[in-house]
């Protein structure tokens, strides 16, 4: 039979990112700054393994295995709300709905705004996730210019899209410690894009999955902390803290905006899994969360630190790399004259993967300089020896080494 399949779902492309780590997970032999997974040495096994048995012998059932409200489990709902007031002075009158990932935030966030034909602003490099729940429903993911070097989308181009584009329905951005780049945006223009957004009366939507994640400096304020007139959907996840299987995520909104998002959750897939919601408050209220949270912090600061001192044993004139202040990803970018096909191939062959800039860009054309590196989930000994076969393919890639071969 000829499938006539909508064109909705012509327009997606499976993510190269997931073909990719399925394929790589096979291959022991790979040094991979590829994917952002946490190490399996990061998820609390004891605490998980006591509040499991703890659920399934001292827990009324109907709690975690039964059909549960759409909104979320009401404990952990009001959990998450303390945590936003208690780690990042997040306190308003909004309530959260706990979502399955802040991917599925995403996706009802646009289901509920986006027509066919609308525009969704994205920075030019961002996560291919949110660019396909865009497209999903026939939107269109327009990229703002970014001015890397300033950490931040550039502000006068952004006006410009605002003023001349009636379609725009919301701003999508990652803020902090984004996804690829690791920049995350200065306070000043932090407030100059919500006064933007407050002037030409659009959304925006901050997906803020690393926040936590701060390994120097001070707490960075969030756009949602500034909003005053409910234009800031905010969207968190506990796949970097926690662990992604467990799949939670959760959205920040108005009264207003909730009770639809809550009911296109509600046609997606009734409520998120209730196992690990009552999981998550149970750790939450009595096996020490922030704990956890810290020590996280340390044990990824360490391959950080590792990843930053092998990058800056490399050549500055092959390659620059901004340093974040926390997250999961250090993005380079290799000098304009070498040649990335030669890089990749020989990263290929040393076996070493990483993500070419076109693949998390949302023109996915023109960014093949830029590459992004997780520090999360290699071992210090990868990173040390993944970083020097790195600056192995530089070498290959200058036009009188690959000119040579050729
Ligand atoms: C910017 C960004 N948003 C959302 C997600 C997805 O998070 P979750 O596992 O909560 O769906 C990721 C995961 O890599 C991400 O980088």
């Amino acid at each position: 039979m000829a499938y006539r399949f909508a064109n909705r779902i012509k327009e997606l492309k499976t993510s190269p990112l997931r073909e990719n780590a399925s394929k790589n997970m096979e291959l022991k032999d790979v040094i991979s700054f590829a994917y952002g997974y946490p190490p399996v040495e990061a998820f609390p096994m004891e605490t998980l393994q006591k509040i499991s048995q703890k659920l399934y012998t001292e827990v009324d059932p109907e709690t975690f295995l039964q059909y549960g409200a759409s909104e979320g489990y009401p404990l952990l709902r009001k959990l998450v709300k303390e945590r936003l007031a208690a780690t990042a002075n997040l306190q308003n009158e909004e309530q959260v709905l706990i979502t399955s990932g802040s991917t599925q935030a995403m996706d009802i966030a646009v289901k509920v705004f986006c027509d066919e034909g609308d525009v969704v602003l994205c920075e030019e490099q961002t996560f291919s996730g949110a660019v396909n729940a865009i497209k999903g429903y026939g939107a269109i993911p327009v990229p703002i210019p970014m001015n890397v070097a300033e950490e931040s989308v550039d502000l006068e181009a952004l006006e410009e899209m605002l003023q001349f584009d009636q379609r725009i329905k919301f701003i999508y951005l990652i803020p902090t410690f984004q996804n690829p780049l690791g920049t995350s945006i200065p306070l000043e223009k932090r407030q100059a894009i919500y006064s933007l957004a407050q002037k030409y009366d659009v959304l925006i939507f901050e997906d803020d999955p690393y926040g936590d994640l701060l390994y120097y400096g001070e707490p960075i304020m969030k756009l949602k902390e500034m909003d005053t007139d409910g234009r800031v959907l905010y969207a968190g996840s506990f796949s970097k803290i926690l662990a992604p299987s467990t799949r939670l995520g959760f959205i920040m909104a108005p009264d207003e905006i909730m009770e639809k998002l809550i009911l296109a959750k509600q046609v997606s897939d009734s409520h998120t899994n209730f196992y690990w919601q009552v999981m998550l408050a149970e750790f939450m209220m009595n096996h020490h969360f922030e704990e956890h949270v810290s020590a996280l912090k340390l044990f990824y600061k360490e391959k950080f630190e590792a990843m930053v001192a092998a990058l800056e044993a490399l050549p500055k004139d092959k390659v620059q790399f901004i340093k974040p202040a926390g997250g999961y990803f250090i993005c380079c970018k290799m000098a304009d004259e070498l040649d990335p096909e030669t890089f990749y191939a020989a990263l290929d062959e040393a076996k070493v993967a990483v993500i070419p800039g076109n693949v998390m860009s949302v023109a996915q054309e023109g960014y093949e300089r830029y590459f992004r590196l997780n520090f999360t989930k290699p071992t210090l000994p990868e990173i040390e020896k993944g970083i020097k076969v790195i600056g192995e393919a530089l070498e290959q890639a200058t036009p009188a080494a690959y000119k040579q071969v050729i």
